[in-house]
């Protein structure tokens, strides 16, 4: 079959099984082509609450199907391989985070929404890379622990200095071995070209960029931009996706080894057979399973997430 007569079935069969395709815009192009949404972390969120096809394929990585899941309880959610999971949300337990908040409990617990479903039951609010900042500032409390991610933390710490927070040791490995060093030797490839950053890079590779953002907000800032030139600061598929979008414009990856090797997990194969098994042909599907009171005890997050980020 050709990707073309692939992407053709996917679409008729996803019509058919009244099933919607959510898909990070970190998913290669010819998946981003037959999705129903695509976006970074906290759009996706918001488009889980309301899609309202009764299944969702979510192409993305665990704990992004498990927060559609969560955000749409009554329908029934796949995630596309099973095997794609964020090493980040791996990295910190709910009891840690519990021992750490025995030990100051005044903090406010800020969750990146890369944890899984058992960590957010111990945390206060969830945010995303493009909320953190608005999220942060709008909290009552000044005494915060921002987990996992310490980049991500150190960024919106420097944006606020008038608050304090607690930041543990852990990220992205993806992002986090983008060096200076690398940095530096994309901009001398490419002098006229803007570096963009996704703030889950180290704090001094993100000291060098014209622009701190999430995905989308990368790919919105050079939409916009009167400049012919990117170096971009994240999954290389950004790259590529603006490639596509802006022909007249150019993009380089800031390093080849820029790449999620999860996200990159998720194939048109893998899309097409949860399909066939949603109707009944054969196939094959992973259904994100949760017991409903894990899914109210770590709901309460996510939703101050959206009620506070809107
Ligand atoms: P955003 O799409 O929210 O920027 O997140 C990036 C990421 O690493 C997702 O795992
Ligand atoms: Fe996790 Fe980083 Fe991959 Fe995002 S890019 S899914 S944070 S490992």
């Amino acid at each position: 079959m050709t990707v073309r007569e692939l992407q053709d079935n996917i679409l008729r069969l996803k019509k058919e099984t009244n099933t919607a395709i959510l898909a990070h815009c970190y998913q290669a192009r010819e998946i981003v082509e037959i999705a129903d949404f695509t976006g970074d972390s906290y759009k996706l969120s918001v488009d889980a609450k309301s899609v309202p096809q009764e299944n969702i394929i979510f192409c993305g990585v665990h704990f992004m199907a498990e927060t559609a899941k969560m955000l749409s309880p009554q329908k029934h959610v796949y995630l596309s391989n099973r095997h794609a999971g964020c090493p980040m949300a791996e990295q910190m337990d709910a009891e840690l985070i519990s021992a750490v908040k025995a030990s100051e409990p005044d903090r406010t617990v800020v969750a990146y929404i890369n944890t899984t479903a058992s960590l957010k039951t111990v945390c206060d609010v969830c945010v995303t890379s493009s909320s953190a900042l608005k999220i942060v500032r709008a909290l009552d409390s000044d005494k915060l622990l921002f987990i996992p991610d310490c980049n991500l933390g150190d960024y919106v710490k420097r944006q606020c200095p008038e608050k304090d927070i607690k930041l543990l040791n852990g990220g992205c490995p993806t992002h986090a071995r983008v060096t200076v060093k690398e940095v530096e030797a994309a901009k001398a490839e490419h002098p006229e070209a803007l570096f963009l950053v996704h703030p889950e890079c180290q704090p001094a590779v993100v000291a060098l960029a014209d622009y701190v953002g999430s995905t989308t907000g990368i790919m919105d800032f050079a939409k916009k931009s009167e400049a012919k030139e990117f170096i971009i600061g994240t999954e290389t598929s950004i790259a590529e996706h603006l490639q596509y979008d802006c022909p007249d414009k150019k993009f380089y990856p800031v390093t080849k080894d820029i790449v999620c090797h999860n996200m990159k997990l998720t194939t048109l194969p893998d899309i097409y057979n949860t399909l066939l098994a949603i109707s009944g042909q054969g196939g094959e599907a992973f259904e994100i399973e949760m017991d409903g009171e894990l899914i109210s005890k770590a709901r309460k997050c996510i939703d101050e997430m959206i009620r506070l980020g809107g």
